[in-house]
């Protein structure tokens, strides 16, 4: 059987990880977390690919372009979690399980981060354990296709 290929993408500033308000998002690198991600992917007989980009039209671009590609997606909107339907709307294109995943725990934070426009589109939603919440999803996807194929 092919191996399942997922795609992480990564939303606005989630480029300055690392260097960026250290006590919300942790001191860990986008490279740092891609490199666990890659290993984890790796264990689980998964293949991964990771999109940032800073820019929300380009956000839905990859998200479009996942259609036929990609078994699952790992997205982390970043503060386009508060605002864009664009990236639901997106998300709505896709047949595959998807994670929402956020850093930090955005219901403990400002009231407009409490609100996630992608919340009732995707599977399931992991937040507030740093960097470690994206094992977390992989796992959370690995499970979701291994079900599925059950079915
Ligand atoms: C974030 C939370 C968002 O509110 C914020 O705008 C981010 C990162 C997180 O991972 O905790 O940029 O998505």
């Amino acid at each position: 059987m092919d191996k399942k290929k997922i795609l992480v993408i990564h939303g606005p500033n989630l480029n300055m990880l690392g260097q960026r308000e250290v006590g919300h998002y942790g001191a860990e690198t986008i490279d740092d977390i891609n490199r666990r991600i890659a290993e984890k992917a790796t264990a689980e007989g998964l293949i991964v690919d990771f999109f940032q980009s800073n820019s929300e039209g380009r956000i839905v671009d990859r998200i479009q372009s996942a259609i036929g590609e990609f078994d699952g997606l790992i997205i982390n909107p970043a503060a386009y979690t508060h605002t864009s339907v664009a990236i639901r709307d997106a998300v709505l294109l896709l047949d595959i399980p998807v994670v929402e995943i956020h850093l930090s725990n955005i219901d403990k934070r400002e009231a407009f981060r409490h609100r996630s426009l992608i919340a009732d589109v995707v599977s399931g939603r992991i937040s507030g354990f740093g960097g470690k919440g994206y094992l977390l999803a992989i796992d959370a996807v690995a499970d979701a296709l291994t079900n599925a194929d059950r079915k």
